[in-house]
């Protein structure tokens, strides 16, 4: 058999598009090595959010190129969302590499790799909706399983490259979705997590014809046998309807967690993101999720130094992130990226040393916020769904999960449970994690 390594950067869509690759490449009798010096296809896989993921990508491959010399028939494939964004002018950077692959163009590998092995040089990246028949997935072990509904963005947010890199909204099929959750859970996962870029704009038809929206497709998944947990991740906050609120309410798999991204606590930084609510009816919109659900985690993405952004504006996110009592926040310093309106505003742009400072007091209010959050659950029984066995640094045998709101919980136990779902009650709360005993 021959061998790939892949390298993944960015978001859980390109994590799970890698595991739709390896999924392909199987057919080419490919299969995966960690090392990346016994590969005979290399493939980086690249985030092109911030200019810092971009150059990560140019790094990893600047080493590889070298490799060509004396292994002349290693293939090197450039994909993900720089590869869509930068096109043919990445041979021009790098032109040792064989393939540049587009992230609307994955379904084509097993094709692309067949023409590179044959000594051709392809650049594939033009936006075609591709059948999604047929799909092999060989996902990482773990007990999530990562199943992307929807990808694509229509909201231009005025700094973000995703709607250049991704494309517009599209669904995928409801019985292609559902076919792989039920493969995923009679593998053994335990938790499925649903992944789009706006989840919330997910649109499908089900098998009797009739639309089905993001709720309803949480009820087809709930209704699954088995004991599983089901999550769902980004919602964009004026997508978040009564109707879903009330679903995560009401079925018993769906997890009490919501990743809502409000990026500035300050309403004129809003309206220059582009994005479509102001810091009240966010304010309103989470006030509402948490009145409904019970114990409920809200995390969130805030970024600093937005062009233009002031003062006295980056100090309304300190305010809101403490005052809405947010669990726990991304956290980015603005960086400019080609082709987006925020890019075009250079005499707008703030200094290296002022986004970096503004950078380090949001992460300290980020870490407050998350100590705060902690804390109110010490002396509370939480079930957790065990992820990892281990020692920690005073050779305790230890294992660790999540609770169904999303907070990781260390707990000692000497016995491996990974995959299990154990209750134990909360003893301590750090500021990334909370200590909890078996009960
Ligand atoms: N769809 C999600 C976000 C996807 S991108 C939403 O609407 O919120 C993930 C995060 O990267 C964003 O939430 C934002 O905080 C950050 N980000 C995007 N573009 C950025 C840029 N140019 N500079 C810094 N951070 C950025
Ligand atoms: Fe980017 Fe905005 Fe779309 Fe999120 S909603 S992916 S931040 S453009
Ligand atoms: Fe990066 Fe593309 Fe995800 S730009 S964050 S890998 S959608």
């Amino acid at each position: 058999m021959k061998k790939v390594y892949i390298e993944t950067l960015g978001c859980q869509m390109n994590k799970s598009d890698e595991e739709r690759m390896l999924g392909m490449l199987q057919w080419l009798d490919y299969e995966q090595t960690l090392e990346p010096k016994e590969a005979d296809l290399l493939i980086i896989n690249t985030c092109s959010i911030r200019q810092l993921s971009e150059d990560k990508a140019y790094s990893a491959i600047g080493t590889w190129g070298k490799w060509k010399k004396t292994k002349p028939d290693l293939k090197i494939v450039f994909a993900g969302c720089v590869a869509q964004q930068k096109k043919e002018d990445l041979f021009k950077r790098a032109p040792y590499v064989d393939l540049v692959l587009g992230t609307h163009r994955l379904y084509e590998l097993p094709e692309l790799i067949k023409r590179i092995e044959a000594g051709e040089r392809v650049c594939s990246t033009e936006e075609v909706v591709f059948p999604e028949d047929n799909l092999d997935i060989i996902r990482k072990k773990g007990v999530n399983a990562w199943v992307p509904i929807m990808e694509g963005c229509n909201n231009f947010c005025s700094y973000c490259i995703v709607p250049y890199t991704r494309g517009r909204e599209r669904s995928r099929k409801f019985e292609q979705i559902m076919g792989e959750v039920k493969k995923a859970l009679s593998e053994g996962f335990k938790e499925i997590t649903l992944l789009g870029q706006n989840v919330d704009s997910y649109k499908g038809v089900n098998e009797q014809g009739e639309e089905v929206n993001l709720a309803g497709l949480l009820r087809a998944i709930n209704s699954l046998d088995g004991k599983f947990r089901i999550r769902f991740v980004t919602s964009y906050p004026t997508d978040i309807t009564d109707e879903l609120i009330d679903t995560v309410v009401e079925l018993d798999k769906v997890c009490e967690y919501f990743h809502i991204p409000m990026q500035s606590g300050d309403d004129e930084v809003l309206k220059k993101m582009n994005r479509r609510y102001d810091v009240a009816t966010y304010t309103k919109i989470c006030n509402h999720v948490r009145e409904k659900v019970k114990d409920v985690t809200i995390t969130s993405d805030f970024i600093a130094g937005f062009p233009g952004e002031t003062e006295e504006q980056f100090q309304h996110t300190l305010d809101e992130i403490l005052k809405l009592e947010l669990d726990y926040s991304n956290t980015a310093a603005y960086s400019p990226r080609e082709g987006t309106v925020a890019a075009k505003w250079v005499d707008k742009y703030l200094s290296k040393e002022v986004k970096e400072e503004r950078l380090a007091r949001l992460n300290e209010t980020v870490r407050e916020a998350c100590l705060n959050s902690n804390n109110k659950y010490v002396g509370r029984e939480m079930e957790i769904l065990v992820e990892k066995f281990g020692t920690n640094k005073h050779g305790e045998n230890v294992i660790s999960g999540r609770t169904r709101n999303n907070k990781m919980v260390h707990v000692p136990c000497d016995e491996n449970r990974i995959g299990e779902f154990v209750n134990v009650k909360i003893v301590g709360a750090k500021t990334w994690y909370l200590k909890g005993e078996l009960i």
